[in-house]
């Protein structure tokens, strides 16, 4: 046979689709070695710098001691060990919810949500710019998918309007688009998902722990917490909470049909102890500490109005996600590259994680930068983008 698998990669490497893993070293700090070189990190999740926080170490390394390291099951066999319900009943009490249900990562609460709520006779409106996650989701379940325009909600209601009599609609929105930094427009979400009877679905892993008074997202933000939001939300605690694994909260009834329905959530070993317990004790933090959260939007206006005085624009970011759009997928890897031998981290993203012609910079601030960080980051990104002729 043909060498299927070197012709691929030769193919992909022509279109500048090609994609490799770089040598991470040292902990998830703001300054981490990659491919052997110091440089500062700016396209972390790590947003509040909790992944390597005293009080989360000491949760994991406590639970490590008292449980082991693995849960050695699925949560419906013999994995289902009592820091679940501990980190659930806190879920769901964070998010203003009935119930709250653990998944082991946020790409498999979408997929296993999607596909368990709705299917073959059903329709799924989605937004342009939804997490491949979502995309996945949505092809696993078999309803008929229909995308509308980033954040229009006329197109959004004329598709609703057009479809009568349908078994079941479901919405699916994130609530901090992750590549642009943006929200959805969720009050008006809301009003539509009722007012032509959909379910209203949230992928959250943006915005918990990030946006509202008390961190609890994008709902919160709004004023829409609890049962005046989404039906049923979603979220990673792999990104603001430190950890690992993800989360879907709503009614009890969701919870109890997910479990017995939602094979991304059956068929899979428990999650860690040790994530767990991080976990558990990122949701202290968030909770307890409101001045991390303050530091991270110092932060982010800080390194904002510093890319925004070198004449570069981040819109149509209002968050931490600030996107450089440098159009090209060829020079934006380049720039990554003469990036980091300056001394910063920023991945460029190509299609097909964004759309044709929108490759880009992704810049991402943590509470852990200091302003020396950003300031030499700045620099460097003045310095690079000045030898591309793009200022
Ligand atoms: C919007 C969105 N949803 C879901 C996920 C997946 O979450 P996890 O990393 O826990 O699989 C991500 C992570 O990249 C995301 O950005």
């Amino acid at each position: 046979m043909s060498d299927f698998f070197g012709q691929e990669i030769e193919r992909l490497k022509r279109k500048d689709s090609y994609r490799s893993l770089r040598a991470m070293e040292g902990a998830a700090a703001p300054r981490m070695h990659v491919d052997g070189r110091e440089v500062i990190v700016l396209c972390s999740s790590n947003y509040l710098g909790l992944a390597t926080h005293p009080r989360l170490k000491a949760a994991a390394i406590e639970a490590t001691d008292r449980l082991g390291v693995c849960s050695t099951a699925s949560r419906l066999i013999a994995g289902n060990n009592e820091l679940y319900h501990t980190l659930e009943e806190r879920l769901a009490a964070f998010k203003g919810r009935e119930a709250a249900l653990v998944y082991s990562t946020g790409y498999m609460a979408n997929l296993g949500v999607i596909s368990a709520v709705v299917g073959e006779g059903d329709i799924i409106y989605t937004d342009a710019l939804s997490h491949a996650s979502i995309v996945d989701g949505c092809r696993l379940s078999r309803a008929v998918v229909k995308i509308f325009p980033h954040n229009d909600l006329d197109a959004l209601e004329d598709l609703l309007r057009a479809d009568s009599g349908v078994r079941r609609k479901l919405i699916v929105i994130d609530g901090v688009y992750s590549m642009d930094g943006d929200l959805a427009p969720f009050p008006d979400l809301t009003k539509l998902a009722k007012r032509y009877e959909a379910l209203l679905m949230l992928d959250d892993a943006h915005g918990t722990g990030i946006l509202g008074e008390r961190g609890a997202g994008t709902a919160e933000h709004f004023g829409l917490e609890g049962s005046d939001g989404a039906d049923i939300e979603i979220g990673t605690l792999g990104k603001a909470l430190g950890s690992f694994g993800a989360y879907v909260v709503g009614s009890r009834s969701l919870r109890e049909y997910l479990i017995n329905r939602s094979r991304s959530f059956i068929f899979t070993c428990a999650l860690a102890p040790p994530a767990l317990a991080a976990a558990i004790a990122g949701l202290d933090l968030v909770e307890q500490e409101p001045g991390i959260r303050q530091a991270l939007w110092d932060n982010v206006r800080y390194f904002r109005e510093g890319l925004h005085r070198l004449g570069l624009t981040t819109e149509p970011s209002v968050t931490h996600i600030l996107p450089v759009v440098t159009y090209e997928r060829e020079r934006t890897m380049a720039l990554t590259e003469r990036l980091l031998e300056l001394g910063v981290f920023c991945q460029g993203i190509r299609p097909p994680t964004v759309p044709p012609r929108t490759s880009r910079l992704r810049f991402t601030v943590t509470a852990a930068h200091t302003r020396g960080d950003l300031d030499q980051a700045l620099a460097a990104i003045e310095q690079t983008f000045r030898e591309f002729a793009l200022l």
